[in-house]
């Protein structure tokens, strides 16, 4: 959702559910965007995928595969291997000792990817749109975007889905999502 109204003065980004719920007298609101995945779970207790769901409204989940760690081939031993001008340079999750920590949340997921045959990108985006989200995942190559696509036709059976559910619970990410002065971007 991207208001920047300054008679209304709806803020320019979702970060709860009361913004959409201030937004809803001055706009019909078919979707937003906000992150999720099997990595970062957050708007499952702060009240925004429940409101959203109430509302009838779209929820598109950026970074379903936590910002490229949900995979099998992460292309990264340290943070120092990210690009320069790499964005999770700036992300606490990503830095220090957090990555090491975050990084091996993953493993689990690559367990349960390997026994159904599959990529564990396409499990963490099937998983995604089982708890009827829209995913968006990014890549800069071809063979990867087929991959994720393919993961549409991923099922994933009700244990499955319960063993997902007890990864994901039991594997919550050490450090904030932003920097501070990303943070401050969106309204943290
Ligand atoms: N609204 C917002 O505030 C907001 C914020 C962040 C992101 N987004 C949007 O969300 C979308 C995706 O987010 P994201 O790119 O941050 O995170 P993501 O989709 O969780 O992860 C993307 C990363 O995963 C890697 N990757 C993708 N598919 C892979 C595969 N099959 N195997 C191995 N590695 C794979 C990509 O590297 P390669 O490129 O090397 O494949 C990239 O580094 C983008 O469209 C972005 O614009 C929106």
């Amino acid at each position: 959702m991207f208001f920047d109204d300054e008679s209304t003065k709806i803020p320019r980004f979702v970060t709860s559910s009361g913004v959409i719920v201030s937004a809803l007298p001055f706009a019909k609101i078919d979707a937003i965007q906000a992150e999720y995945s099997a990595f970062e779970t957050g708007h499952e207790t702060n009240g925004l995928i429940d409101t959203a769901k109430q509302l009838g409204v779209a929820f598109v989940a950026f970074s379903p595969l936590g910002h490229g760690w949900l995979v099998d081939n992460f292309d990264y031993n340290s943070p120092d291997d990210f690009a320069k001008d790499d964005f999770r340079r700036t992300v606490p999750k990503f830095q220090g000792e957090n990555f090491h920590k975050n990084k091996a949340i993953v493993e689990e997921i690559k367990k349960l990817a390997a026994r159904k045959g599959c990529a564990t990108s396409q499990i963490a985006l099937a998983w995604v749109a089982s708890q009827g989200m829209i995913a968006i995942p990014g890549t800069t190559k071809s063979k990867r975007l087929a991959e994720n696509w393919a993961s549409r036709n991923v099922d994933l059976t009700k244990e499955e889905m319960s063993e997902m559910r007890r990864i994901v619970d039991a594997a919550k990410p050490i450090g904030d999502r932003f920097s501070q002065v990303h943070g401050a971007f969106v309204g943290h």
